[in-house]
């Protein structure tokens, strides 16, 4: 499986501190049937001052250590962008590192905050789609209005961003709200993939078996592996 995104550098934001802790969640990961993971730490203006250049260093030191303990993983690199004004710079410095590409644009993985949805978010949808960019939204089963009134995702599914949920939502480990909008959302057939968000062993490990299976029973064994494989594959150009 493919896990496009997760928190797996040590000390570069909210995932693991230190490398110890990195290397137990790679483990971990590969044990699950994880063997692609894409690390995106959080782009989040004035709270984690992470671009592509620092990004890509840290992922491939991290890479040589994991190759030198054995451990069967492979790092690729992107960002969790923060739904903020930056963004517009960031990318006019060609410091967002893209997921990978999808229908000839490069794909972002775009985060709202937890609470709400901005007024003006669509806007910069917009925005980024003029720019060749199409969003992909993460974790939209775990936003709080969006949980309230899936209207509130309309005006992005509209404009045709990507949705990527969380696979431990689907399996229930972020409670009854989360997990009800999460099924909702593969109900509807929106859902692009599911990936961990993996930060921790305790409360959000890398796993993605659990929210798959959870997910076969909505939309299907075959449709469960298009949301943790063949699409992932797709959108990094490697072969599921
Ligand atoms: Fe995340």
């Amino acid at each position: 499986m493919i896990d496009l995104h997760c928190h797996l550098l040590p000390g570069i934001d909210d995932g693991p501190e230190t490398l110890e802790l990195a290397l137990q969640l790679a483990r971990h990961a590969v044990a699950s049937g994880i063997r692609v993971s894409t690390v995106t730490p959080h782009m989040h203006a004035g709270r984690y001052e992470n671009r592509a250049t620092s990004i890509r260093r840290a992922a491939a030191e991290f890479q040589a250590v994991l190759d030198r303990e054995g451990i069967g993983l492979r790092i690729r690199v992107a960002a969790e962008v923060r739904l903020d004004h930056e963004v517009l710079s960031w990318i006019a410095e060609g410091q967002v590192p893209f997921l990978g590409r999808w229908h000839d644009e490069n794909v972002m993985l775009l985060e709202l905050p937890h609470s709400h949805v901005p007024v003006g978010a669509d806007k910069l949808v917009e925005w980024l789609l003029r720019q060749g960019i199409r969003p992909m939204i993460a974790h939209p089963e775990r936003n709080k209005d969006i949980m309230r009134s899936v209207e509130k995702l309309l005006p992005f599914v509209r404009l045709g961003c990507l949705l990527q949920v969380t696979a431990g939502a689907v399996a229930g480990s972020f409670g009854d709200g989360a997990r009800i909008r999460a099924e909702d959302l593969l109900g509807k057939g929106w859902v692009t993939v599911l990936a961990s968000d993996a930060h921790n062993m305790e409360s959000r490990p890398p796993e993605l078996e659990p929210g798959r299976s959870a997910a076969a029973a909505i939309v299907g064994e075959a449709e469960s592996w298009n949301l943790v494989r063949h699409r992932p594959a797709e959108i990094l150009e490697v072969n599921a």
